[in-house]
């Protein structure tokens, strides 16, 4: 198993991981062209040639960054992979000179067994300013907010 940054040739692969859950509602769905825009904040974990799992880094502030898109293969699930790439995208935000890193998640257990504790959504409010006011479940919002100090 191998965790790398994600390349050009990946984007594909990487949205059918993403949208599979997302027809689940676990999740945002990605387009081609989302993840492109972003691909250089992605790593995608490579197992025996085949991708995975994927995460990337959104920039919320000059000192936050939100974890997005984490998902994992349902056949590989309870491996380890998931940790492991959230282990490795709070050192590459380290590695940026950024001092936090957040998630708003349906699987808050996982996150805290991360190192990750509950917050506040407001405490994050360049998220909640930036995007989820947009959001049709912004008034109704299931997710939870959790954050971790780098
Ligand atoms: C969440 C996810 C990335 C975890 O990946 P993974 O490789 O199975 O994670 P790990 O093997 O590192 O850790 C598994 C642990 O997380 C827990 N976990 C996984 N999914 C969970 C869920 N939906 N609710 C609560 N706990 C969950 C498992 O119980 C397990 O706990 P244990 O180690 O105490 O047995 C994976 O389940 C996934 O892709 N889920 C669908 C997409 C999603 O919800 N992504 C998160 C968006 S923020």
């Amino acid at each position: 198993m191998i965790i790398r940054p994600a390349a050009e040739p990946d984007v594909d692969v990487i949205c059918a991981l993403v949208n599979g859950f997302a027809d689940q509602n676990l999740m945002l769905h990605r387009t081609p062209a989302q993840v492109h825009r972003v691909l250089g904040d992605f790593l995608v974990v490579e197992e025996q040639g085949q991708i995975v799992g994927c995460g990337y880094l959104a920039y919320l502030s000059p000192d936050l960054v939100e974890i997005r898109s984490l998902a994992v293969h349902p056949n590989q699930h309870g491996k380890g992979l998931g940790g492991q790439i959230v282990k490795s995208l709070s050192e590459l935000a380290r590695a940026r000179g950024i001092s936090q890193v957040c998630a708003l998640t349906l699987v808050p257990d996982f996150f805290v067994r991360h190192g990750f504790v509950h917050v506040d959504r407001w405490s994050i409010s360049p998220k909640i300013w930036g995007e989820c006011v947009y959001c049709p479940k912004f008034h109704a919002c299931d997710e939870i907010a959790v954050l971790k100090e780098i």
